[in-house]
């Protein structure tokens, strides 16, 4: 089961203060990527709300943001689970409203060399990074294309766009959210919806800084730019791409990745 944190107090007091707000849910919001995009969009002056998966994290971020002065109702949901999903999505829209962007931003690696992968592991980064795209996805179109309106802004990475050791899975599910990306964007086009991808590079959060020093230390230097990108500057992108002034950007795939790869 799902279930909102400190949720009544903060709701309630966004909900008052929506006049004419757009909604935007980030998925994953508890991550670097989720943290920097949600205080964007926040101070954009969206009604944002977040999805999570674990309690105890989801807990200390919304302590967290409340102590830096965002009021950010949060959901807890495993986004594999495409069931869950539609009630979050409904409770979203009953105490919120409907979505207006959607961040499909929530991912996990399961990284090893593909001849000793796990089934385990395929799958499950499968279904977080792919399916959990069709799943968010799926549940607020309709109501997208009722109001004539809505920004999907899909998180890839620059490791679906080139191989990278250790990734099949990983790179598999990122590739897959960019023909998801092209195909919906052609679906909406003449709905007022855009669908568009982001593909970071390598970006200073938790789930870079967990790989092996020696090996990140190599990674940093393949990167032009000569460092690791900072989560603000993805957060920049999304929150053009969530804007009424993108509307005629649809289907593309921004890479963000510090000139480490081009094509
Ligand atoms: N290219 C070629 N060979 C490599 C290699 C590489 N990049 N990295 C490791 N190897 C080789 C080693 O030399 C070694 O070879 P030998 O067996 O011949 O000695 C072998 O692979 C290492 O074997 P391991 O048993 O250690 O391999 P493993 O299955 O445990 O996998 C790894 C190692 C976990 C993949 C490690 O190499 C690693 O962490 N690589 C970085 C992966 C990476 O970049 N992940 C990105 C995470 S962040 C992210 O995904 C965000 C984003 O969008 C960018």
């Amino acid at each position: 089961m799902f279930a909102k944190i400190k949720s009544e107090k903060i709701v309630e007091s966004s909900f008052m203060d929506r006049e004419n707000k757009k909604v935007a849910l980030v998925t994953g919001c508890t991550g670097g990527l989720g943290t920097a995009i949600c205080k964007k969009l926040y101070k954009d002056g969206y009604m944002v709300v977040g999805n999570y998966l674990t309690h105890s994290k989801g807990e200390a971020w919304s302590i967290a943001m409340q102590e830096q002065g965002f009021e950010i109702p949060i959901y807890q949901c495993d986004i594999t689970d495409y069931d869950k999903v539609g009630e979050m999505i409904k409770l979203i829209e009953t105490e919120v409203g409907g979505i207006d962007i959607l961040v499909n931003n929530a991912a996990i690696t399961k990284d090893g060399q593909f001849r000793k992968m796990t089934y385990e592991r395929w799958d499950l980064v499968l279904k977080t990074n792919l399916y959990s795209v069709f799943n968010c996805t799926r549940h607020v179109i309709n109501q997208m294309v009722e109001r004539q309106y809505g920004r999907i802004i899909n998180i890839s990475s620059v490791n679906a766009q080139r191989g990278q050791f250790g990734q099949v899975n990983y790179a598999a599910a990122k590739a897959g959210v960019h023909g998801f990306t092209k195909t919906l964007a052609v679906e909406v086009a003449n709905k007022g919806i855009t669908v568009n991808t982001i593909s970071p590079g390598y970006i200073a959060t938790d789930m870079v800084m967990s790989i092996a020093e020696d090996v990140r230390r190599k990674i940093i230097e393949s990167i032009p730019v000569g460092r690791l990108g900072g989560t603000e500057e993805i957060a920049y992108l999304v929150s053009f791409l969530a804007s009424e002034e993108s509307s005629f950007i649809t289907g593309a795939n921004y890479a963000i990745n510090g000139g480490q790869h081009m094509y």
